[in-house]
């Protein structure tokens, strides 16, 4: 019997504790620092420093731990973690830069021949400026580092692609915008692509669509997610095995070849264009709200299937011998907002009433921006729950998602009313 640790506290984090719980080959589960609702699926404990969890996964016989978010990974905890002999499902630092640096990602894909929007690289505002001439416009301008989903903007014409840049380069995103990636825009509809790998290979985990806008009808600002479903209609089997082909595998596979294997979830975020899927960014994690749906139709052994990404097959590990397999119910996920998000909100709102969703049929509700204070449930974040439910079809997963919202009490939260519209409108 095996003891799991997984880093992070939203959203993904729950839905991975909740299913990982599951395996028959887990005995605990434990979560850092996990929040107000992780706690009904794992055991929560606060680690602050490298040195805790190390020390942490000693003492508690930790047999794998899962790195939910992008930054650790992009620090490097993959690598300190691995370095002391415990398995880590999460690239190391150098892999993780296909997230942590978009032009170290576009230089990859023109290395492997990896279908992607063209671009420009710079690392100086004069040439980015140059490069914006002639140019077909919208024009996608892009900080290179991290930026919390915020450093990409569409520029309408060149002076909206210069002020985009000059912003950048006086640091508006530190210094994830003193270099930059400038690329043609893409027109089609966005699709979330998951594969799990062990650093030589690839399989298939899963797919969804989410709602980045934070209003009904995709209107208003982006957001980090307002809701998901999966599967995504739009992904029938033969363009799922041209995304494997010419997307997934030429990367794992050329990563291998710069003597970066690439071990863990890639999420790469997709654009299904008129001359077919093309990669618009990689992610090293899972996604927030698309774990949630994951998840819930998850239907194998998700702890054998994590730890076999974190060693390589000379090591025992592996996916080869892995099978994973998905429910064919549809999954939505509704996520619930404090009032002002994405833009400044309430903290320490009272919310009430999860319990009576969680105990609808098919129901379960995920924490992302919870804290429990003196057994009262307290909001502590911008997205607070996701509310998650399947059914036989997108429609049914969506009403009785929405059932479940309407079961919370919530008087300062807010959530999309038309998640999945897309979808729906579809079948
Ligand atoms: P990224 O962080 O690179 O995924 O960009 C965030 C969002 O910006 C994406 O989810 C798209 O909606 C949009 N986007 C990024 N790159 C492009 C592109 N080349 N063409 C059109 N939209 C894009
Ligand atoms: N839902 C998009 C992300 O996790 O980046």
């Amino acid at each position: 019997m095996n003891n799991v640790l997984v880093i992070g506290s939203g959203g993904r984090e729950h839905a991975l504790c909740w299913r990982l719980k599951q395996s028959p080959s887990v005995r605990e589960v434990f979560c850092s620092p996990g929040n107000g609702g992780i706690g009904e699926d794992a055991t929560c404990v606060t680690l602050r420093s490298t040195q805790d969890i190390i020390h942490f996964c000693g003492e508690h016989k930790i047999s794998l731990v899962v790195i939910g978010p992008e930054q650790p990974l992009v620090e490097g905890l993959a690598d300190e973690l691995a370095e002391k002999g415990i398995p880590v499902f999460g690239p190391g630092k150098q892999a993780a830069a296909l997230e942590g640096s978009k032009g170290f990602m576009k230089n990859i894909c023109a290395k492997y021949h990896i279908p992607t929007a063209a671009y420009g690289y710079f690392t100086a505002l004069s040439e980015a400026k140059a490069f914006l001439k002639d140019k077909k416009y919208p024009l996608v301008v892009k900080a290179d580092g991290l930026a919390a989903g915020k450093g990409v903007i569409i520029a309408q014409n060149q002076k909206e692609a210069e002020e985009a840049l000059s912003g950048m380069f006086a640091g508006q995103f530190g210094d994830s915008g003193k270099s930059v990636v400038i690329e043609e825009f893409l027109v089609g509809e966005e699709v979330s692509y998951f594969a799990l790998c062990d650093g030589e290979t690839a399989i298939e985990f899963g797919y969804a669509q989410d709602h980045k806008r934070v209003f009904d009808g995709d209107e208003g600002p982006n957001t980090g997610g307002m809701g998901a479903y999966s599967p995504a209609p739009i992904m029938t089997p033969p363009l799922r095995e041209i995304v494997m082909q010419t997307i997934i595998l030429p990367t794992v596979r050329g990563m291998k070849k710069e003597g970066i294997p690439f071990r863990g979830v890639l999420f790469a975020g997709l654009m299904i264009t008129a001359d077919g899927p093309m990669l618009l960014e990689y992610n090293a994690r899972f996604g927030d709200p698309e774990t949630q749906v994951l998840m819930a139709r998850f239907n194998a052994d998700l702890f054998e299937a994590l730890l076999a990404c974190s060693k390589s097959k000379a090591d025992g590990g592996g996916l080869d011998k892995v099978k994973i397999s998905f429910r064919d119910e549809a999954a939505l996920c509704v996520v619930m907002a404090a009032k002002g998000y994405p833009g400044t909100y309430e903290k320490n709102t009272m919310i009430r009433g999860t319990e009576h969703a969680n105990a609808l049929d098919d129901v379960k509700v995920f924490h992302a921006g919870t804290e429990l204070k003196d057994e009262k449930l307290l909001s502590n974040g911008g997205r607070v729950l996701g509310v998650t439910a399947i059914g036989h079809t997108i429609a049914a997963a969506q009403a009785k998602a929405y059932q479940g919202v309407n079961a919370i009490d919530w008087p300062e939260g807010f959530c999309r009313r038309d998640i999945g519209w897309r979808a729906i409108k579809m079948a």
